[in-house]
């Protein structure tokens, strides 16, 4: 059985990670192959949101620690495991489709990065979390650490990344570090997945990539605007208008 399941059906793809016995802790390979599967997500037109959850309790509890003697023993194997982590949470965050993280159980560490390079996080109030780098002595990554700050604000990040504390579901809704509390996390995100699914795709593709790069301060303002402009001469934004017109809902091809 494969550690990264993709079921993908009525448009919306939902990607486990499929390693419960080991608390779906992230292998070296499985970060190496979320970066695949998310970048090809962006160019899959039947693709129009994408969930991503852990098998069995547990979100995940962050890198598989018991491989880093092998894959993460020096500076220079630490380097190349930190851009691949770096690149499977970039490929999450830059998917042109609205994304969601379903989370219960542990989200600890590198999985709190995959949860935070998803658009939104609903959780169950199973959920516990927290990034316990400083009881391994690692540097939280950069990318990482950026969409902890951004997410919870300046000082909240630092007591959270000092601390390596464990908050609950109910703090990390208070803190911001997810933006729904359910009883049902999986059903709740299905919902709002699917009503964002059915809205303009280059509506959502061009307000995810303005407002990441105002999230990260580096809004590439021409490709911004030839997005706008796009979107203008678009099919679906005649059909928008006809279907206005018309009083019916639109139908988007996403072109
Ligand atoms: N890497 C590798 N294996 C992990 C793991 C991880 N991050 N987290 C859990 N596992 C494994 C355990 O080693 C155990 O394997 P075993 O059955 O072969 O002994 C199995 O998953 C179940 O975990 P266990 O520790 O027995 O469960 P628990 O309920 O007592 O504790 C955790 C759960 C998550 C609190 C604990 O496993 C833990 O602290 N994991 C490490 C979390 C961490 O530091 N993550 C950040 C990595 S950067």
């Amino acid at each position: 059985m494969s550690d990264i399941l993709v079921d993908k059906s009525d448009g919306i793809a939902i990607v486990t990670l499929n390693r419960p016995k080991q608390r779906n802790a992230v292998t070296y390979a499985m970060w190496c192959e979320l970066a695949e599967r998310f970048r090809a997500f962006d160019s899959d037109a039947d693709i129009r949101a994408v969930l991503l959850m852990g098998a069995g309790g547990d979100f995940s509890a962050g890198a598989d620690i018991s491989e880093f003697d092998a894959v993460r023993g020096g500076a220079e194997e630490s380097t190349r495991y930190e851009v691949a982590v770096d690149a499977a949470g970039d490929a999450i965050y830059e998917v042109s489709k609205p994304t969601i993280a379903i989370l219960r159980g542990y989200c600890l560490g590198g999985a709190a990065h995959l949860a935070m390079s998803c658009d939104f996080r609903i959780a169950e109030e199973s959920a516990v979390f927290g990034i316990p780098a400083a009881r391994l002595s690692i540097v939280y990554g950069v990318s990482a650490t950026r969409k902890l700050f951004s997410l919870v604000g300046v000082t909240e990040a630092k007591r959270i990344l000092y601390s390596a504390s464990r908050f609950a579901a109910r703090e990390a809704l208070a803190n911001g570090f997810i933006d729904e509390l359910a009883g049902d996390a999986t059903a709740a995100a299905l919902e709002r997945a699917n009503a964002m699914a059915a809205n303009a795709p280059l509506t959502i593709r061009g307000a995810k990539f303005i407002l990441n790069g105002c999230a990260r301060g580096d809004l590439d303002r021409v490709e911004a605007e030839r997005l706008i402009s796009e979107a203008s001469k678009s099919h679906d934004y005649a059909e928008g208008r006809k279907a206005f017109a018309e009083k019916r809902t639109p139908g988007f091809l996403g072109c």
